[in-house]
């Protein structure tokens, strides 16, 4: 191994691994490589239940793919029924805690059972196979509840996250055309409500595909009834039956929808099926986290982002797993939340971000330190690259120097984990997403396709299709095309910068486009840009990520006002209100700056890579030839250093 830092995995770990060596990774990795028809049909014929076989594992048609074509299966009988003729019957298979406190155990029985009644409460609506449903709930077991209710039947979900505005989620719920809205009055974060049936009811003004909208009551706090439009779940669901067969749905019948920023202002609506999205998320709970009968099993995202979609729901329950869920922030009421659950509850897998590793640190080794914390046996993270220092404290002070981090690299394009450890196999490197899963083809190329070589920074490239991959952007074939076949011809283009190492390892470098990551969530630059402008002061506006500590990257804003006198730190805070009402309080701007211009380049696009370079390193090293008006940098060059 070419690092200093490597961390073989313990005998101990290995003995009892899926994968117990890299031999045993390689020849797995190879055979996938070499024949992926028999590889994934021999998975997929022996991890999911079928109501009738497939006849084809997949077929290419560059850039569109379709698995296990001719079979029927469904995901909602995959997670639930399939277990109950099984010793997971009365397995737990969701452990719950609110931000109060209060706590739910719910069985497979018992999730199957509520399950089967909300999909009576959706048919008897009149929703059916290929209607849209837009679930906007907080982080309550009826969320996943609604998202298999609507798998048993083929309604399409587009879970939109709880932290999202009513105009973030108009748009959605536009962009998709949903029948349904299933929301809640509210939710807790930080002991306060977030009150989410009065953003639907904002939004439902400019709505006309929905005609019902369901209310889950979750904190009792007032809500606003538009009769023969809103309903209380609970008093739909009082005379529903528990039997509801699940409807056995073509591979490829489209689960659901989730919508990501890309480097336009409006969001893409991800689509991703049903079969290969169930195979690739069912087998990486068992390749990456090892998962075992009695692990209890703690992913924290918020089932809005694609993490919650796939390593909360999905995936767990499909490998029949118990997933823990919990409702609110890390810190409430203290900085202890996060091990104080795991030490309740004997937590065995925990999947993080590192923008919360990185909060949590800062606090201090006396938190996690007054836990037990010793039934830990893994511990994952996802949603940027890993800073080797927060690594390091990760494994030593959470994990004891006993549990194996994996570092998951993935996006909601890819529906499942492609780079990451195998931990019982896989020697690891803080920072490293290390070695490919199986059937993962990565290359690290430039843009006319070439391979750069070793320890070479390129474009991250993934040369095959994978069963998890997204099928299409919804309605926009067209940019699903550009987007992510377009850029390199015949690959599937990332949007990461990466290289490889010596060993093989991958390193991910960041975003080559204008996405940034905010505490791990994917937000574009235009999208931010387009909010600005809607606000009547603002002319023009240009938008960066800046590096930040704990999340990574902030939003950074330069913006032009339109003439008038205007008391610009009064307008700095409305801006930045601005922005979270927009679009959602995760994305409200750290800063704003006013300038009197942007740099532009001749054709009068703005030059954002200059903004970068001013907000990262306060100078300006790169090519300005065809920018129009370099006075313009260097004052804003110079504000920065008078502030
Ligand atoms: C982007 C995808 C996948 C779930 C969370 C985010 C970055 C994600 C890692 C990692 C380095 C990572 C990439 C990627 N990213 N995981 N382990 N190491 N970077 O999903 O919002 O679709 O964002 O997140 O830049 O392209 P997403």
């Amino acid at each position: 191994m070419s690092n200093a830092n490597v961390y073989p995995p313990s005998a101990e770990f290995s003995a009892q691994a899926y994968v117990p060596s890299l031999e045993a990774y390689r020849a797995l990795y190879d055979k996938a490589k070499e024949n992926p028809e028999e590889f994934w049909g021999a998975l997929a014929r022996e991890q999911l239940h079928w109501f009738e076989p497939f006849d084809q594992v997949f077929e290419w048609n560059p850039p569109f793919v379709k698995w296990f074509s001719g079979g029927k299966t469904n995901a909602s009988y995959n997670c639930l029924d399939r277990h109950l003729s099984t010793a997971r019957k009365n397995k737990v298979a969701i452990l719950w805690e609110g931000e109060p406190g209060d706590q739910r155990m719910i069985s497979y029985q018992e999730l199957h059972r509520l399950v089967c009644r909300f999909a009576n409460v959706l048919k008897a609506r009149g929703l059916q196979a290929g209607d849209r449903a837009i679930i906007y709930m907080p982080m309550v077991p009826e969320l996943p509840v609604a998202m298999l209710a609507c798998a048993r039947l083929g309604i399409t979900h587009s879970v939109v996250f709880g932290g999202f505005s009513a105009e973030a989620l108009k748009a959605r719920i536009q962009d998709l055309e949903a029948q349904i809205v299933i929301t809640a009055d509210g939710g807790w974060r930080r002991g306060r409500e977030i009150r989410l049936k009065d953003a639907v009811d904002e939004a439902l003004r400019e709505c006309p595909s929905v005609r019902d909208c369901i209310v889950y009551k979750r904190t009792g706090g007032h809500v606003q009834m538009q009769a023969g439009r809103d309903f209380w779940w609970h008093e739909l669901e009082e005379s529903a039956s528990e039997t509801c067969p699940a409807t056995p749905l073509d591979s490829e019948h489209p689960l659901f929808v989730l919508y990501t920023s890309g480097t336009t202002g409006k969001p893409k609506g991800i689509l991703h099926t049903t079969a290969g999205y169930l195979l690739q998320t069912t087998m990486t709970m068992k390749w990456v986290f090892d998962l075992k009968e009695e692990d209890t099993y703690w992913c924290t995202a918020d089932i809005g982002w694609v993490t919650g979609h796939s390593y909360i729901v999905y995936g767990p329950l499909s490998a029949g797993a118990t997933t823990l869920m919990y409702e609110g922030a890390p810190d409430y009421p203290a900085f202890d939340r996060f091990w104080r659950i795991v030490e309740k509850y004997r937590v065995n897998i925990f999947y993080t971000s590192p923008t919360a590793i990185r909060a949590l640190l800062r606090q201090g080794d006396h938190w996690p330190n007054q836990h037990d914390l010793s039934s830990l046996r893994l511990l994952g993270s996802v949603g940027e690259p890993i800073n080797p220092a927060a690594w390091e404290w990760y494994h030593r002070v959470i994990g004891k120097g006993r549990c194996p981090i994996v570092d998951t690299w993935w996006q909601t394009e890819t529906g499942a984990i492609l780079i990451a450890p195998m931990p019982g196999a896989v020697p690891l490197k803080p920072g490293s997403g290390t070695l490919p899963m199986p059937g993962i083809l990565p290359e690290i190329v430039d843009l006319d396709g070439k391979p750069v070589g070793e320890n070479k920074e390129g474009f991250l490239v993934i040369q095959r299709p994978w069963p998890s991959m997204l099928r299409t952007i919804w309605r926009d074939p067209q940019r699903y095309k550009e987007q992510y076949w377009g850029k390199v011809s015949g690959v599937y283009f990332t949007g990461d910068a990466a290289r490889r190492d010596s060993d093989g390892y991958y390193w991910i470098l960041g975003r080559v486009d204008d996405v940034m990551n905010v505490s791990g969530h994917r937000l574009s630059t235009m999208e931010v840009e387009s909010a600005l402008v809607r606000h009547p002061a603002v002319a023009e506006a240009a938008v960066v990520g800046k590096p930040h500590e704990i999340t990574g990257q902030a939003v950074c804003c330069f913006v032009t006002l339109k003439k008038g006198d205007y008391d610009h730190e009064a307008l700095g805070k409305e801006l930045r209100q601005w922005v979270a009402h927009e679009i959602g309080a995760f994305a409200r701007p750290e800063e704003i700056r006013f300038t009197e211009a942007l740099p532009k380049t001749r054709s009068g696009k703005i030059m954002r890579r200059l903004l970068r370079e001013i907000v990262t390193s306060h100078t300006v090293t790169g090519d300005v030839t065809t920018l129009e008006d370099m006075g313009v940098i260097t004052k804003l060059a110079a504000q920065h250093d008078e502030d």
